[in-house]
């Protein structure tokens, strides 16, 4: 692991947006600020309805890292050219050991990779070819294939993995690939945090779960979840859920 604690900086969080404006205005960035977070396993999955926030905390730490927001590798020059998001300016990092050697060694020494399912694809084909990247041209693959190629190049070496959504790009055998992947890394001494709605990704096995809603954010158990529950029965009875939205044909 190379980040044990995620926290706020209170100075730089009033300097970069008020309490009451985004991003701090989200219960699960307000907790975040008030109590931080702790990273207790190599693998963390934020989870969470749609606007709860998992993207601005992945985004963030990111930042924190020192890769682009908008998804990229790190130890490059251009991560640096960008101005940050407002929680990003603020947050900051505990590094284990390995993650503050990686911190203070040479930006050429730097892992990590941001993942985003958004600007993914317009990235992985431009940088697809260039050193340090992957060989294939991920333009002529489909939206999966490009990302698993992405995914399987870069995901080989401990560093700070980030992804928003995986899951968007990839069917039910790919996840179950990226699963295996994502322990790999963990056994191999590297960090993944994922914001995810897939109850298959947060199966992967040790992995700590986030659960970000309207009382801020807490610690989950797969089986606790309602992402889990709710899919559990749905397919079990499509119906129960259908009925709502579209009536009784
Ligand atoms: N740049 C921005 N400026 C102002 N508000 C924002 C901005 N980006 C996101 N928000 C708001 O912050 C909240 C959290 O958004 P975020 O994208 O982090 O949610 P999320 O949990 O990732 O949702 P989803 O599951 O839909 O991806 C939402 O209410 C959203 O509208
Ligand atoms: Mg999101």
């Amino acid at each position: 692991m190379l980040v044990e604690r995620v926290t706020v900086d209170a100075r730089r969080r009033i300097a970069s947006s008020a309490a009451d404006a985004w991003p701090f205005n989200v219960p699960a960035v307000r907790a975040l600020a008030e109590g931080g977070l702790a990273l207790t396993a190599p693998v963390t999955f934020l989870v969470g309805e749609n606007g709860s926030g998992k993207s601005t905390v992945v985004e963030a730490i990111a930042e924190g890292f020192g890769l682009d927001a908008r998804g990229g590798r790190a130890g490059r020059k251009y991560v640096n050219d960008r101005p940050k998001t407002p929680l990003g300016e603020a947050i900051r990092l505990d590094y284990t050991l390995a993650g503050s050697r990686m911190q203070t060694g040479p930006r050429s020494k730097k892992r990590g990779f941001f993942l985003r399912a958004e600007t993914a694809f317009g990235l992985l084909g431009f940088v697809s070819g260039m050193h340090g990247y992957w060989e294939d041209d991920v333009t002529e693959m489909s939206h999966g294939e490009g990302f698993l190629t992405v995914l399987e190049s870069m995901f080989t070496q401990p560093g700070l993995f980030l992804m928003d959504e995986p899951e968007a790009a990839l069917s039910f055998s790919s996840c179950l690939r990226l699963v295996g992947l994502m322990h790999q890394l963990g056994e191999i001494g590297a960090q993944v945090i994922c914001a995810t709605h897939s109850p298959l990704l947060a199966a992967t096995p040790g992995a700590q779960i986030i659960q970000l809603d309207q009382d801020g954010m807490q610690t989950a158990k797969w089986a606790d979840l309602e992402l889990v529950d709710h899919w559990r029965r749905y397919l079990s009875d499509p119906s129960a859920y259908l009925r709502h939205v579209i009536g009784t044909p």
